[in-house]
């Protein structure tokens, strides 16, 4: 199979950049200058490109808009103190989208395609990547059914892209959840593990019922019983209960998260003890009323490490310690961030320089 063929440039002429305050970046509402395009047709991958940032144009008979046949990635760069451009773990967000790809019928992204795309884009748009600590080049790499067709069937033709935006934090305070026992994410045999566009559009409306409470996001809970605790939708959630570091196990209703993962490595090699396994709402509340439960956070790209300031459950808000007193989520967020930055030793190989 053709996979890149050299990738064609064409630059912007009037750069954006000087109309950004990088002291105060938002998230998700900047874009550089440029993004990545390439084209899936009669079987293979052609005409990759980077081209200024803009609009693009789709046939409106498109099944991306109609049913929702569309993925996606998140990843980020920073900037190390000697100006390299540093990308945390893209292979595994490389890997991930194909296998998000596999189960809505979409063509494998070849990993050269994937990587030399980023590259390209990510040289074109280094002056983007920002400095300060707290901020980030947010990297969305995405794929989506190009055909011009309403009937159901698996898609020939596709569309992938990068597009990049410098961010700010995603939650900028801790965030307050609310168990969620009603609705549901997730079912066995559904598309959870994905990172399908469908997932998150389904969540909207029961996490914007729990933001008119004054929550932040859910923590969903399984389809079946809504006993077990499964992950917040933005994010995985881990909790410390005395010192130990429990996770719900990875189901094919939970997305696996490279920050899970990370920061599941980085509490093993400190000697951390840790359980990846199903978690019950009864022990985390139980744990929460008699004052075990220590931390509790959400992990994942945009968010990082997201500490829980409280969990609403059955009408009632449980607050968790002050955060200061949080040692391990505030420890491995340090640690994260330093090898993401490159001021720390990166003991798995995690950083891409670009
Ligand atoms: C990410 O963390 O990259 C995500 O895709 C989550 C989304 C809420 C921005």
């Amino acid at each position: 199979m053709v996979v890149t063929e050299s990738i064609r440039i064409e630059r912007t002429k009037h750069s954006r950049i000087s109309q950004v305050d990088f002291a105060n970046l938002p998230f998700g509402k900047i874009y550089t200058d440029h993004m990545f395009m390439a084209d899936y047709r009669d079987g293979e991958w052609k005409n990759s490109r980077v081209v200024p940032y803009g609009h693009i144009s789709i046939s409106p008979a498109t099944p991306a808009i109609h049913y929702g046949q569309a993925i996606f990635e998140g990843m980020k760069a920073m900037k190390s103190p000697s100006g390299d451009v540093l990308v945390f773990r893209p292979a595994d967000n490389w890997m991930r989208l194909n296998v998000s790809g596999e189960r809505i019928c979409m063509p494998p992204v070849p990993e050269e395609l994937f990587m030399e795309g980023l590259s390209t884009l990510i040289s074109l748009d280094q002056n983007w990547v920002p400095k300060d600590e707290g901020s980030s080049l947010y990297i969305r790499p995405f794929l989506f059914s190009a055909d011009e067709y309403i009937g159901i069937r698996p898609s020939e033709n596709f569309t992938f892209m990068i597009i990049l935006s410098p961010v700010g934090p995603y939650y900028s305070t801790p965030v307050k959840v609310k168990i969620e026992t009603q609705f549901t994410r997730a079912a066995e045999g559904g598309t959870g593990y994905a990172k399908a566009g469908g997932n998150y559009g389904a969540a909207l409306y029961p996490a914007k019922l729990a933001q008119d409470e004054g929550y932040h996001q859910l923590l969903w809970t399984d389809g079946k019983t809504h006993q077990y605790i499964e992950e917040s939708g933005t994010m995985n959630v881990m909790f410390v209960v005395d010192d130990t570091l429990i996770t719900p196990a990875l189901s094919d209703s939970i997305l696996a998260g490279i920050t899970r993962d990370s920061v599941l490595k980085l509490a093993r090699k400190w000697g951390m003890r840790v359980e990846e396994r199903k978690v019950s709402v009864t022990e985390i509340m139980e744990a929460a009323r008699n004052g075990r439960l220590r931390e509790a956070f959400g992990a994942g790209t945009a968010a990082t490490i997201a500490h829980i300031e409280l969990i609403g459950f059955e009408g009632k808000d449980y607050y968790l310690p002050a955060i200061t007193e949080r040692k391990f989520a505030n420890k491995v967020y340090e640690e994260l961030e330093g090898i993401k930055r490159g001021t720390r030793p990166d003991p798995f190989g995690w950083i891409t320089k670009m």
